[in-house]
């Protein structure tokens, strides 16, 4: 499957692959914002355009690694605006995928990360035949957590102490969400 032919069309967003193009300022601000990074392993790094572009780099966009941009749709059917990313790492052997997501600060408590996940966990499902999606997180993310829980994960397990959040140490959950307990979101 060649990068250019995903779209991922929902209601109100589409996802479609991200692209150096993608790499501007403001998007370098989403992920040195402190608030939005809070519970990313993102805070403790320097990000910069430059390693935004290796991160990049690491995604194939076609079998094994895939990075999108969340866009919310324009009604002209334009390009739209770009409002966060997703991932989505897969075990082909296993089936299963490891999905990460953030939207930009401007942008979340409307829905749009439930939609983008919901989006993403049906191309995983549909077009990829994985099995499973699974999503760790700090334990604390109440927003990230009830996101996913909304779309039929459970916990599978806790893990005490285990990610950075500023210098302390603090839990973290692993979320699982089976194929037939996928409940696609409707905004
Ligand atoms: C986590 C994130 C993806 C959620 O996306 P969003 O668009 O902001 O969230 P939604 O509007 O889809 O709401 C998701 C759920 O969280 C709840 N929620 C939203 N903000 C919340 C908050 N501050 N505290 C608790 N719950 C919250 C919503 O009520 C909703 O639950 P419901 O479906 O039971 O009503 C987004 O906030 C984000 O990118 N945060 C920064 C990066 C991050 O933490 N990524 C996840 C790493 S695991």
């Amino acid at each position: 499957m060649a990068s250019k032919e995903i779209r991922v069309d929902g209601d109100r967003l589409f996802l479609r692959p991200l692209t150096e193009d993608d790499l501007t300022d403001e998007y370098l601000g989403w992920v040195t914002d402190p608030e939005t990074t809070t519970y990313l392993d993102v805070q403790h790094t320097s990000p910069t355009i430059e390693s935004l572009k290796a991160y990049l780099a690491t995604f194939d966009n076609a079998h094994t690694n895939f990075a999108f941009a969340i866009v919310v749709r324009d009604p002209t059917d334009g390009p739209g605006t770009h409002i966060g990313n997703i991932t989505l790492r897969v075990n082909r052997v296993n089936r299963y995928g490891t999905e990460g997501i953030l939207v930009s600060k401007a942008h979340q408590g409307k829905g749009y990360g439930t939609e983008a996940r919901s989006l993403l966990y049906a191309f995983g499902f549909d077009e990829l035949g994985l099995e499973k999606i699974v999503s760790g997180s700090a334990a604390a993310n109440s927003a990230s957590i009830a996101s996913n829980e909304r779309l039929g994960f459970v916990k599978e397990g806790h893990f005490a102490e285990h990610v950075l959040v500023g210098e302390t140490r603090v839990d973290s959950v692993q979320l699982g969400l089976l194929k037939r307990n996928f409940r696609p979101y409707t905004p």
